[in-house]
Parts: structure tokens; sequence; C-alpha cells
């Protein structure tokens, strides 16, 4: 089934801008057009829509993995309660919500997660991130939590947007001649078109609702990304290997949390869509 009339929160982010893109027709609101802690003021936004959604996506998160350490309240607000309130506001309009998560709801000993696998975070975005899956779950609505992880793409058009990994290393490979990257972190990684593409695909394709893994197949650690960077686009910097415990960081990550995908159609491998990405950037 084709939904055209979707409401997109946070959309002037990473994820949120390739959805635009696929999605001309709907309303895409981001921080400037309402600050959805308000719920009040989103709910009434909402009411005014015409048409009315037919189903809501919802980008918005605290993606600051460290700055959550410091900031948990605020962590929980965003990624946990407020994804609930909106489970459940989607529920009373009987429309699906599509919500996304991260591979950081997971510790990194098993390795490979399938959907069913059970959460252990290490951090506190972690913890706030597996918190919002657990309340969406007892809303009872036709909601989808997409798993995902380590997006990369064109940037969004916040000014906030954070550059990604590819960009960050192409900014430093300009500068530098040799890189140090993290060897021992593997991750899944997404390529923000791709996770757009897959949503409208679930949302069409509209099978029950839960948890579902959505990224590039593949895992890779920082150190094989950055050289896979700089393979594709012909930069000739020194790529080093150095442990995580090189660049201390506030939150501890799972040391290789690849997401596996048994339900949905799979996505490419990931060095297929950066190769995309570098040759259109
Ligand atoms: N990025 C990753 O590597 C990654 C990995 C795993 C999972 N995910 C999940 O994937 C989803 C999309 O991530 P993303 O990287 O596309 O996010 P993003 O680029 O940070 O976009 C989020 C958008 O929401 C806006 N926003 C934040 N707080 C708001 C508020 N209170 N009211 C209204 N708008 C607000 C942000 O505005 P400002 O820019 O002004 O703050 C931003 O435009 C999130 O659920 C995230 O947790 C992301």
């Amino acid at each position: 089934m084709s939904i055209q009339s979707v409401l997109i929160l946070g959309a002037k982010g990473t994820l949120g801008g390739q959805l635009m893109r696929l999605y001309p027709q709907a309303a895409g609101w981001d921080r400037e057009d309402v600050n959805v802690l308000d719920f009040h003021a989103l709910r009434a936004k909402v009411a005014e829509l015409r048409p009315a959604p037919g189903a809501v996506i919802n980008c918005v998160a605290f993606n600051d993995v460290d700055g959550a350490e410091d900031r948990p309240e605020a962590a929980m607000a965003l990624n946990g309660r407020f994804p609930s309130q909106l489970a459940q506001f989607a529920a009373e309009l009987d429309v699906p919500l599509v919500h996304y998560s991260t591979n950081y709801v997971f510790d990194g000993v098993k390795g490979e997660y399938e959907e069913a696998d059970r959460p252990a975070p290490l951090s506190i975005y972690g913890r706030s991130k597996h918190r919002g899956e657990q309340l969406i779950a007892e809303s009872g609505g036709r909601c989808y939590i997409v798993r995902t992880a380590v997006i990369f793409g064109p940037k969004g058009a916040s000014d906030l947007s954070k550059k990604s990994f590819v960009d960050l290393m192409l900014d430093l490979s300009a500068k530098r001649d040799t890189i140090q990257a993290v060897s021992d972190e593997i991750n899944s990684i997404t390529y923000a078109p791709d996770l757009a593409a897959a949503t409208r695909d679930l949302l069409e394709a509209a099978p029950p609702p839960g948890i579902y893994h959505a990224a590039n197949s593949g895992g890779v650690s920082w150190f094989d990304f950055a050289r896979e960077i700089f393979r594709i686009a012909g930069r000739k910097a020194t790529v080093l290997p150095v442990p995580s415990t090189h660049f201390p960081r506030q939150a501890t990550r799972p040391a290789k949390a690849i997401l596996v995908n048994t339900k949905l159609p799979p996505l490419r491998p990931w060095q297929a869509s950066l190769a995309e990405f570098l040759a259109s950037s």
C-alpha cells in the first residue's frame, strides 16, 4: 500500500533529509517547526494537517553518545519518553509509526545480533534507546522499531547536523598524510538513502509490527572503513590502526555489534553504497 501523506519528524537530520527526498509530499518538521518535547504543541500541529498523516516516521533523537553520559535525563526524555507518547498518539490516530533504534542496545559480546537477541546496553545512550524500544512495544500500536547503525550520507539541512564519518575522514585527509583509526570496534554501517528506501518499502509491505534490523550488509571496523573511503576516493592518506583506548571517550561502545537482518529484504553491501556516495559527492 502506498502511503503519501507521511509526517516526518527530524526532517532536517541525516536520515530525515533522505526521507524528505523520497516523500516529496510529506509534512516534514524539525526543531524550528516544533519542539517535540512539547507534546501538546506537537498534537495541535498534527491536528491541523490536511490531509491527516497516513504514517508517522520519527527521526528525532538524542544522538550525542558521549554527551548522554552527562545528560541522562535529556537522553531519556527524547529517546525514551517522547517515542512512548508518540506511539500512543499514532495508535489513537490509527496510523503506523516508524521509529529508529541502534546497534548500541547490544553489549558487543556476541558480535552479530538478530532482531530477537536480548539487548544489554553499555551506555546511557544505549539504555535510553532501549527504553524507547520497550515503551513503544508496550503501546500496542502498529509500530516498527528499526534498529540501524553508523549512518552516513549527505549531511542533513540542520545547522547542527553532524558530518558523517566519511566526510570527517575526507576532511582529515586534506590536512594530514597519516590518520589513526580505531580497529577494535566493529559495527554495521548504513547509507541514509538506502535506509530511507527500506523504510518506505517497510511501510508499503506493512508486515507485523515489531523490531526490524536495517543496515547495509557486512560489518567493518573504523580502521577498515577509513581505508575503503580513501581507496575509493583515490586519497593517498595512510591509515594507522589504534585500539579504542587510544581515543578515551565518555561512553563505552560495544566491541562488535553487527545487525543481522532476518526479516526485511537485505540492503546491499556497505562497500557498494559507499562507492555510490563517494561518486555523487
Ligand atoms: N546517526 C547514526 O549514526 C545513528 C546510528 C544508529 C541509530 N541512529 C538513529 O537513527 C535516527 C536518525 O538519526 P540521524 O543521524 O538522522 O539523526 P540527526 O541527524 O541527529 O537528526 C535528528 C533531527 O531531529 C532534530 N531534533 C532534535 N531534537 C529535537 C526536538 N526536541 N524537537 C524537534 N526536532 C528535534 C534535530 O535537530 P538539531 O540538529 O537542531 O538538533 C535533527 O534535525 C535516530 O533515531 C538515531 O538515534 C542513528
